[in-house]
């Protein structure tokens, strides 16, 4: 099946059946494509929490606004991104990035100067906008990943940030969640979504060309 098929197949699942698991193989895959998302500058500015942890799964609930598919689930990622930037945050990007090419480290330091120039000099807010940008680029990427294989997802953002933040001791990393995608197998029973149609605006509508 093509990608286009999956993501025709893909919903966003409101009923999982807790009793069927990811393999671990598959669970690397879906957060391998989120690690292989663009990110502005390359900076990756976000990191996935799997979590497969019932009882904390189960305290997630309590601060999702009740939604069960968080507990149900079977594995539970959180998209967390950096809470500011850094001069730190940069400049280990910038080394990581020279070393990984083998290349000497400073080679694009007019760019990462610059960089930090208009990154520092926005407020913390602006900073987390930007960063929290970043986690909908790899979590669209995990999305379509376990689409590919027939892995259902539930893009999240209804959830008490930072209630889920304390529970995750996500500060003490820098962190700020974002988003959570609950992935496992859809029970087909009990979800109410399952067999309804698809609802996309026509292409017309949404592509509109400029030649
Ligand atoms: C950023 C984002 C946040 C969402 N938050 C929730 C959520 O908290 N709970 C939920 O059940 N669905 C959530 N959804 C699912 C959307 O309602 C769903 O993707 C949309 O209606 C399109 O339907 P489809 O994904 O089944 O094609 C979210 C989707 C996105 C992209």
């Amino acid at each position: 099946m093509s990608l286009i098929d999956n993501l025709q197949w893909r919903y966003a699942t409101k009923k999982y059946d807790s009793s069927l698991k990811v393999n671990e193989t598959d669970v690397q895959k879906i957060v391998e494509a989120a690690r292989l998302a663009p990110t502005s500058s390359g900076l990756q500015q976000f990191r996935v929490l799997v979590i497969s942890n019932q009882t904390i799964k189960d305290k997630l609930v309590e601060v999702s606004f009740g939604q069960e598919i968080v507990k149900d689930c079977s594995h539970l990622l959180v998209f967390a991104s950096w809470e500011k930037y850094t001069e730190d945050l940069i400049d280990n990007a910038a080394d990581f990035s020279t070393d990984v090419r083998e290349l000497p480290r400073g080679q694009f330091s007019s760019y990462t100067e610059k960089l930090k120039r208009v990154l520092l000099s926005q407020s913390i807010e602006e900073n987390f906008s930007h960063t929290a940008k970043q986690a909908y680029i790899g979590m669209a990427m995990s999305i379509a990943q376990a689409a590919e294989l027939k892995i259902d997802a539930t893009p999240m953002e209804g959830f008490e940030n930072d209630k889920v933040d304390e529970i995750l001791d996500l500060k003490s990393k820098g962190l700020k969640s974002v988003l959570m995608l609950p992935i496992g197998y859809r029970d087909m029973e009990n979800d109410w979504n399952a067999n309804l149609k698809k609802v996309r605006i026509p292409m017309e509508e949404f592509a509109i060309e400029i030649k």
